[in-house]
């Protein structure tokens, strides 16, 4: 287990952090948001998804009545299926395992907001990542890796 504290004071600093997570980003990654209303999640996932490679960040936003949203990313090299998961209007995590939770593992990369929502269903070895708001515009990340898959990534901040 370790844990990197880090603190942001601005959007670009936010997505920065997440450019540096998405260059690590890998098929069986899982990424877990927790944060409140507007704490600066999907403007950490619109970073993953840049370091990973989509090419079209303006479809990058919060999946919140659609629940699941697909980038191709190129994750180092050959093709990376990211699947960003907004679990705020499921109910728990039996919700999420019927929208093929598993399936989507099997396919890619997963980074999830409110990931604290569903926490049963979620691989042991995870990057867990809570977004806490300081200010207007400060917020301080508290990122915890589980194991080695999530480690390599936490080892790009
Ligand atoms: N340092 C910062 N990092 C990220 N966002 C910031 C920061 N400072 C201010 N903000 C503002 O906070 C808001 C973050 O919005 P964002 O959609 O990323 O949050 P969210 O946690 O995904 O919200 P939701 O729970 O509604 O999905 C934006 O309005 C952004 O401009
Ligand atoms: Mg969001």
């Amino acid at each position: 287990m370790s844990e990197l504290v880090l603190q942001s004071d601005s959007v670009a600093a936010t997505q920065a952090i997440g450019r540096r997570l998405g260059t690590r980003l890998m098929p069986g990654h899982v990424i877990g948001l927790i944060g409140p209303l507007g704490s600066g999640k999907t403007t950490l996932v619109k970073g993953i998804a840049e370091g990973a490679g989509v090419a079209n960040l303006r479809q990058v936003n919060s999946p919140t009545f659609v629940i699941v949203n697909e980038y191709e990313g190129t994750g180092g090299g050959a093709g990376l299926a990211i699947h960003h998961i907004d679990t705020y209007r499921l109910q728990g995590s039996r919700d999420l395992e019927a929208l093929g939770f598993d399936e989507m593992l099997a396919e890619g990369a997963i980074v999830l907001e409110w990931a604290d929502r569903v926490a049963d269903l979620l691989p042991v070895d995870l990057l867990t990542i809570r977004l806490e708001p300081l200010s207007e515009c400060g917020r301080r990340l508290v990122c915890t890796a589980s194991g080695p898959e999530s480690e390599s990534i936490l080892r790009a901040l």
